[in-house]
């Protein structure tokens, strides 16, 4: 048997599922409408695949479900916080876990903590809500990922790499009196999914160490990029994933998690460090936001789910299925010459629409005008990372044009087959097609903050 067909086979079966279906063309048509265009405003069963995110949107293992089932709802000490704290200390050598209720719970907390007014906190394009947890602490987020990183079509292993010059120029700037910590990403949501080398992990923690500055793993997508590592970093190849997670752990004072990705659990997090001073810092935020430092804003039942959840996170068949689902995604757009962002992400394909819709201004929102043909087409949904989502510059008022212009296809776990992405292939054809007489957008109704969850739009004429 080839080698590459197992490993990009399902390695599960199904034993619960769950029937999707395809509203008629009328009714989408109507549903987009009565969403005032925006898909995000769509019901979920009214969808018939949905990829907006990878985030909370897994299928749970019956080892998991069994899990939940041993749920212990004890408010202080529950059985289940133990479990999680000895996965989280067998896989990361992290001896201190403080529970959250997801990824931008863990960012609050540690942020309360850490960050106060004027600091500068640097990283590889801070994820959304890492960035406004950031600014909400009157912080600031400065990104220091790799030139790399801004072709779209530059293949390069590890274009989610801090660049050292950059994060060196702001150490000197600033110092450690006003930089509170460095948070690495990995993969990096926000720069495609795409993954952070072992040695440029090692390389970030001995420039910090030498600025005594601490370093932060926001740990999502860990464990897709223990495989990236794993598969294109020299001498990895043979080295089992929990040994990279380890190695890659090591590289960070300290890590938050948001447990809906690579975790594969519907809700959850956590902080976790190797440092008692760093939890003693934070746990008292903990308690005041989340809930006692045993359960942190989840029920015991789920803090089991993620404790059996961690680990199957780094099975290295599932792993090799995963990368190469989303991997086939990409290259099967690619073969049909759409433009797509090179290399595939870990978690999701991100389309260029500058290049798909160039006709359309960025304040008419490409993005947007796609994800809403896409799904009048189809019934798919995707999600725009583009100019929506960038919101305006607070000082003019002005949109504020996204670098990269693109719609991100997000992959969740052991729920779609090679099938549905093959429907998807044939959806976003179908778009493409007809790519020139597509419109833009113009808003009709937008939030102050984080508008993209609630604009409303009209065509432009
Ligand atoms: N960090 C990264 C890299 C993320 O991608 C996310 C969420 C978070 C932190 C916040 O975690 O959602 O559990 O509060 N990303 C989701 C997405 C929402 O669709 O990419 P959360």
């Amino acid at each position: 048997m080839a080698r590459d067909v197992f490993s990009e086979m399902e390695p599960f079966r199904i034993k619960m599922v769950e029937p999707i279906h395809l509203p008629s063309g009328e009714d989408r048509a109507r549903f987009l409408e009565e969403a005032g265009l925006n898909v995000f405003l769509i019901k979920g069963e009214n969808i018939l695949i949905d990829l907006l995110t990878d985030s909370g949107t897994g299928a749970m293992s019956d080892r998991q479900w069994a899990g939940l089932m041993m749920g212990d709802e004890t408010y202080a000490g529950c059985r289940n916080f133990y479990n999680l704290e000895s996965s989280v200390r067998d896989i990361f050598g992290f001896n201190y876990v403080l529970p959250c209720h997801q990824g931008r719970g863990a960012e609050n907390v540690l942020h309360s903590a850490f960050i106060k007014k004027g600091d500068v906190i640097p990283g590889n394009t801070h994820f959304d809500t890492t960035k406004a947890h950031i600014e909400h602490n009157n912080g600031r987020a400065v990104d220091c990922t790799v030139d790399e990183a801004s072709d779209p079509y530059l293949d390069h292993p590890f274009k989610g790499n801090v660049d050292l010059k950059k994060l060196e120029a702001v150490y000197k700037e600033f110092g450690k009196d006003r930089i509170p910590f460095t948070v690495v990403t990995a993969t990096c949501n926000s720069g495609g999914g795409q993954p952070v080398s072992l040695e440029n992990m090692r390389a970030v923690k001995k420039l910090s160490a030498k600025y005594g500055i601490p370093v932060c793993l926001d740990g999502a997508r860990y464990a897709e990029n223990c495989y990236f590592i794993k598969t294109r970093e020299d001498g990895m190849r043979d080295r089992p994933i929990k040994e990279i997670a380890r190695m890659q752990a090591d590289c960070f004072d300290m890590m938050t998690m948001s447990a809906k990705k690579d975790a594969i659990v519907n809700i959850g997090g956590f902080i976790a460090t190797g440092d008692p001073a760093i939890y003693d810092r934070i746990k008292n935020f903990g308690i005041l936001f989340e809930g006692f430092v045993t359960y942190g804003g989840l029920a015991g039942r789920d803090l089991e789910a993620m404790a059996i959840g961690l680990y199957e996170g780094i099975d290295e068949d599932y792993l090799g299925y995963r990368i190469g689902h989303v991997r086939y995604l990409g290259e099967r757009l690619k073969e049909a010459g759409i433009p797509v962002l090179w290399p595939p992400g870990g978690h999701a394909i991100y389309l260029d629409m500058k290049k798909f819709l160039p006709q359309i201004p960025p304040d008419q929102f490409p993005g947007m005008a796609f994800c809403a043909h896409l799904y009048l087409e189809s019934g798919v949904r995707g999600v725009e990372i583009g100019t929506l989502l960038n919101g305006r510059d607070p000082d003019t008022g002005k949109n504020r044009p996204a670098t990269l212009e693109l719609v991100r296809l997000t992959i969740p776990r052991r729920v779609y087959t090679y099938r549905h992405l093959d429907y998807v292939v044939e959806a976003v054809k179908k778009v493409w097609d007809k790519r020139r007489q597509i419109k833009g957008f113009e808003l009709t109704n937008e939030a102050p903050v984080l508008r993209h969850f609630t604009a409303r739009f009209r065509w432009a004429p």
